[in-house]
């Protein structure tokens, strides 16, 4: 078994440190686990660029590896050759670390597993090119993660989108997470090692993500607080001042109630079973998309004289700014 560590952090800060203790558990889990652990900081991650050449390559019977040539690619494939994960991230102004971000920017849309399996169905039916049977099976393989939020205030919502955006590292790529651990405080407690229960917590949560593999989808205990949404676990809700509410994390909804303080919200099992990381979810993307090149391309041909006339003030924007 492969287990990877990837901490977003400042080298052999706090981030570090549990991510690392989080492998302590897991390699005590799995005694035979090859362990990995990857400090990013100094690791050049450069912004997707928005050029589609990944999802164009899949389509034309390749690997879609990315055309920027930077550290992305060594961390890609460190992850796909893991089989459970651990990653942390600092929060910088409320959310993980912009390198995170710009990690998963890159890296999710390449592995969207309802993606993938269209363009295979496409190459076994022989309307793409490339065989099915050649795909690389890792880009599919199921793994198992947990997240990491490390944030330097005591007032928690100083960290409001911390261990929520991690979620967005695995869901693509449907990774079951075993659990996340919100880490904050940190400016107060000073170190991990001087808070005993975080140390525990966070190897034990290593420990049982280590120990997931295998395991029945009901036979997942989740480690972390139980949050309002029972998908993702996370606190985090979109309102649009009715009843119905969002996990903007899942995209899936839920109904409102109150009674006297108490605020409750309930998801169905039909939307549990549509949200963003399931195969369902990702797949009402996946058709959404197919579909705007039928709406949008008549549209864009049918206004092409009218659009390269009025773009010429937003391409030379400096010069008509200021006639
Ligand atoms: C630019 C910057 C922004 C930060 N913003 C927040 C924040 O919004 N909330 C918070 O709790 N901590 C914030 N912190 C503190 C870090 O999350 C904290 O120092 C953390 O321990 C850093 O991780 P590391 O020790 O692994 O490098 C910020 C730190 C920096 C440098």
């Amino acid at each position: 078994m492969n287990i990877l560590g990837l901490s977003f952090g400042k080298v052999n800060a706090n981030t570090d440190v549990l991510v690392k203790q989080a492998l302590f558990g897991a390699k005590a889990a799995v005694k035979d686990a090859k362990v990995r652990f990857i400090n990013t900081t100094g690791l050049k991650i450069n912004r997707c660029i928005g050029c589609g050449a990944c999802s164009r390559n899949l389509e034309k019977g390749g690997d879609n590896d990315c055309v920027i040539k930077d550290d992305f690619q060594m961390v890609e494939d460190a992850v796909r050759e893991a089989d459970c994960l651990v990653v942390g991230a600092p929060v910088y102004v409320l959310q993980p670390v912009g390198q995170f971000k710009d990690f998963v920017d890159r890296f999710s849309c390449r592995h969207d597993v309802s993606a993938i399996h269209w363009v295979l169905d496409q190459r076994k039916s022989g309307e793409a090119p490339g065989n099915a049977e050649d795909f690389p099976s890792d880009r599919l393989r199921k793994r198992y993660i947990s997240y990491i939020s490390v944030g330097g205030a005591s007032t928690k919502n100083w960290v409001s989108m911390g261990t929520a955006t991690m979620h967005l590292f695995g869901f693509p790529v449907m990774m079951q997470v075993i659990g996340n651990y919100d880490a904050h405080n940190m400016g107060t407690i000073g170190h991990p090692i001087l808070d005993q229960k975080m140390m525990h917590d966070v190897f034990e949560m290593g420990r049982q993500t280590a120990l997931a593999p295998g395991k029945r989808e009901d036979e997942f205990a989740w480690f972390g607080p139980q949050g309002t949404c029972p998908v993702c676990h996370q606190d985090l809700l979109t309102v649009n001042g009715t009843t119905t509410v969002e996990c903007p994390i899942c995209g899936i909804e839920g109904k409102l109630s109150i009674e006297g303080e108490k605020l409750h919200v309930s998801f169905s099992e039909q939307q549990q079973a549509r949200a963003r990381g399931t195969f369902a979810g990702l797949r009402e993307h996946t058709t959404e998309i197919q579909g705007f090149g039928a709406i949008c391309g008549p549209k864009l041909m049918a206004n092409k004289e009218r659009l390269d006339q009025e773009m010429e003030k937003f391409k030379r924007f400096d010069e008509y700014i200021n006639r």
